[in-house]
């Protein structure tokens, strides 16, 4: 296949990237940089079946000369950060819906027939039950849940209208290598692993998050890719594990080596840390724990790395990559 990636210069669209180039297709990464990096595909540069093309997703044209010839579409460029999204929710929307929306078109337009659409499991906000599954009522808690979930609703129209087959694959918290700095896990490690300070945790510690790690993310992502399916569907993509994030910052200490204990803080919602400076998310959600039936089935996929494994690794590669690991804070 030859597959456009969009955000492949990205955390997770450049593992996307790389595992579709192992596994011989021809891929094109389709980024504006704005918060990817060269860095994250150095090492695909070098390979004659990935080419990288500057671009953003709000250019329709551009993203039509560069989905040319391809059969299927990784979109994974986004606005990211939930702080960013309640500051500016039309801006967001743009780059989310409207993105979406454009990268839909090309592909109608250029006959490209399936379309892989990286949502998020902010389409749920809080949990009304446990585990979530798919059914799960849709009441996102910011502005970005809206537009990621507004994105799969226009890739169920365009598989209606136009017969797009599109997939939308809602990640829980996806970590591991190249992650970026300003999440919980990231902010634990550089404080426990880096500079031998405790973690910081908000409230009690015992609000539950679903991590999986990147390249078990992408395993599935692909395989619903090459595979196929009628209309529109969208599968969670967590480990169908709840961590706490008082075990999540023990875990980090003991893999740092470091002797240290949690600290933990109580800032209002949208408040700020006094020994961190980070800010607080508003509508932070309690619990979030996914239900990964319907991918499991479909595929006989199931997440094959141990959080313990996932984050040895992500420390790993930290440690190994300080100095290009961008520890601009994203909130
Ligand atoms: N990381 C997670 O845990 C997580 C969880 C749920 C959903 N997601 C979704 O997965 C996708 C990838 O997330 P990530 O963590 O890799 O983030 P990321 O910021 O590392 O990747 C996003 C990429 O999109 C690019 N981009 C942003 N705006 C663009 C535009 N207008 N045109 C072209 N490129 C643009 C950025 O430069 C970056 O390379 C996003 O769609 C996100 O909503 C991620």
């Amino acid at each position: 296949m030859r597959v456009l990636v969009t955000g492949g210069a990205g955390f997770i669209g450049s593992h996307v990237a790389e595992r579709l180039a192992e596994e011989g297709h021809e891929v094109v990464v389709y980024d504006n940089f704005s918060t990817g990096s060269m860095e994250n595909i150095r090492h695909l540069l070098s390979m004659s079946n990935v080419k990288v093309v500057k671009g953003d997703v709000l250019d329709l044209d551009a993203l039509m000369r560069a989905v040319d010839g391809c059969d299927a579409i990784s979109h994974h460029a986004a606005q990211l950060e939930i702080g960013s999204a309640i500051r500016d929710p039309a801006a967001d929307a743009r780059v989310n819906i409207e993105g979406t929306i454009n990268v839909l078109e090309a592909a109608v337009r250029r006959g490209v027939g399936k379309v892989v659409y990286a949502s998020s499991a902010g389409v749920y906000g809080e949990a009304l039950r446990l585990p979530q599954d798919e059914e799960h009522p849709k009441r996102p808690s910011w502005p970005y849940g809206v537009s990621k979930y507004a994105g799969e609703l226009y890739c169920l129209q365009y598989s209606q209208f136009y017969g797009v087959k599109t997939c939308a694959l809602r990640y829980g918290i996806v970590y591991g290598e190249r992650e970026w700095f300003g999440r919980v896990l990231t902010m634990f490690i550089k404080r426990a692993v880096l500079e031998n300070k405790p973690p910081v945790i908000f409230g009690d510690g015992r609000q539950t998050r679903d991590f999986i790690y990147v390249k078990d993310a992408v395993e599935l992502h692909n395989l619903l890719l090459e595979g196929d399916h009628d209309g529109f569907e969208a599968y969670n993509a967590g480990s169908g594990v709840a961590t706490t994030i008082r075990d999540l910052a023990d875990l980090v200490i003991e893999l740092s080596g470091n002797d240290l204990e949690p600290v933990y803080e109580d800032p209002p919602e949208g408040g700020c840390s006094l020994i961190t400076g980070r800010w607080r998310i508003p509508k932070e959600l309690r619990n979030l724990q996914l239900d990964i039936t319907k991918a499991v089935k479909k595929t006989g996929w199931k997440p094959e790395t141990s959080l313990r494994e996932g984050v040895r690794r992500e420390i790993e590669w930290i440690r190994n990559n300080r100095e290009r690991w961008n520890v601009r804070e994203r909130v």
